[in-house]
């Protein structure tokens, strides 16, 4: 793809589910950088509103901010009927929340993705719509998926995995589904639910698999076990042992949100984007226990602890990023280690990015 492409959205008004959040954020200043209107739809409901406002950069009375429910069928359509594009980024999107709250989980993630669906096929206006899916619609990656690679690289594997242990698994697009929680459970309904009313009525669609979003402004949230570079960074900020989920074995794909946000921008007008799912990742595996030594480089006096891996975490692979960077003609620019570098840093200089309920836990463990 040729970045006269991204002139195509010059003028035109994009509509972002999600907007404000972390990364729906993120895709407006983009979008704004190539001349488009993004106008958000959004919550505003996943952090405190300062969080929003002061980290992220939203202004609630930004008429281009509507802060509404995509659950609201006439607010949708409204949106959608002045959109040239739809980006549905929003969602309960934690996975540890949709777990212990399935029924919100299906309300947002469900019911939620079905109304702006709804909207977007009756819409004469609307050039493509983004369905935002998940790298975890892969659960740990399956045996036979693996088995597919040929005989001499399977009997290698096969030794490697006998001293080693397990392998990180690449994950491909045409790999079967195997969610291993509500929230990869809806995001799997998203992306099918998608292609079948969208492909329906002959409207464009793309759907992207975004493997682990990091980067600066993300700010934790209470009880989640997702976002392990923001939950590392602040507890070693606070002094606090960095908690390796059955060891830190899993293998996380950590893709930057900058990086996020251009990859979503190009799938909007990429010709061979339409009616595909792509992978959004780097292509390289980090295992959990290396995101934290990495951000205990930066916090030396960190210390380690191992505690129960959580049933709805998945043990994880990396991106097949052959499709992503043939259809999109690009490919992530920031590495793991520039990136968890310039959360740090950034963290080190937004306290307030800490949020004042750990800081109260870290306070009450101390005493
Ligand atoms: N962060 C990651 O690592 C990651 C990885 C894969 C996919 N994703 C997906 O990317 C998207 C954005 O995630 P994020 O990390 O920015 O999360 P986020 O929580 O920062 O942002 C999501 C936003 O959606 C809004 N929202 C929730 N329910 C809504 C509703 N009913 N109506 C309108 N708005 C609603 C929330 O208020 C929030 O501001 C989500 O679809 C998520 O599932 C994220």
């Amino acid at each position: 793809m040729h970045d006269t492409q991204l002139k195509e959205l010059s003028g035109r008004t994009v509509l972002v589910t999600g907007g404000a959040g972390l990364i729906g954020s993120r895709i407006t200043r983009c979008l704004r950088g190539v001349g488009a209107r993004p106008l958000s739809l959004c919550m505003l409901d996943a952090y405190p509103r300062r969080t929003y406002r002061d980290l992220f950069g939203v202004d609630p009375d930004d008429p281009d901010v509507i802060v509404g429910d995509i659950q609201k069928p006439d607010l949708v359509r409204e949106a959608v009927a002045g959109s040239d594009y739809v980006i549905h980024a929003a969602a309960l999107a934690d996975v540890a929340a949709c777990t212990r709250k399935p029924m919100t989980a299906i309300h947002t993630n469900i019911t939620g993705t079905q109304v702006v669906l709804d909207a977007v096929a009756r819409s004469e206006r609307v050039r493509r719509l983004i369905f935002v899916s998940s790298a975890s619609v892969y659960g740990n990656g399956a045996p036979e998926d693996r088995a597919q690679q040929d005989g001499e690289c399977r009997a290698l594997r096969g030794l490697l995995e006998a001293v080693y242990g397990r392998l990180p698994s690449q994950l491909h697009e045409n790999a079967r589904l195997r969610p291993t929680s509500v929230y990869a459970n809806t995001k799997a309904w998203g992306e099918r639910q998608t292609a079948l009313t969208l492909g329906g009525v002959g409207t464009s669609y793309t759907v992207v698999r975004y493997f682990s979003v990091y980067g600066e402004p993300q700010v934790i949230k209470r009880n989640s076990h997702s976002w392990v570079v923001a939950w590392f960074a602040t507890r070693a900020a606070l002094g606090l042992p960095l908690n390796l989920n059955g060891g830190g074995h899993q293998v996380r794909d950590l893709v930057h949100v900058d990086d996020i946000a251009s990859a979503t921008v190009r799938a909007l007008v990429a010709p061979r984007a339409h009616n595909e799912t792509l992978n959004i990742g780097t292509g390289v595996p980090t295992r959990v226990r290396t995101v934290a030594q990495l951000v205990a480089e930066r916090f030396p006096n960190s210390r380690f602890r191992e505690t129960p891996l959580p049933p709805d975490d998945p043990l994880g692979g990396y991106a097949a990023t052959h499709r992503m960077e043939t259809v999109l003609g690009w490919r992530p620019t920031i590495t793991v280690e520039e990136g968890i570098a310039r959360y740090t840093d950034w963290l080190t200089r937004t306290p307030e990015a800490i949020p004042a309920w750990l800081r109260t836990e870290s306070k009450a463990a101390s005493t």
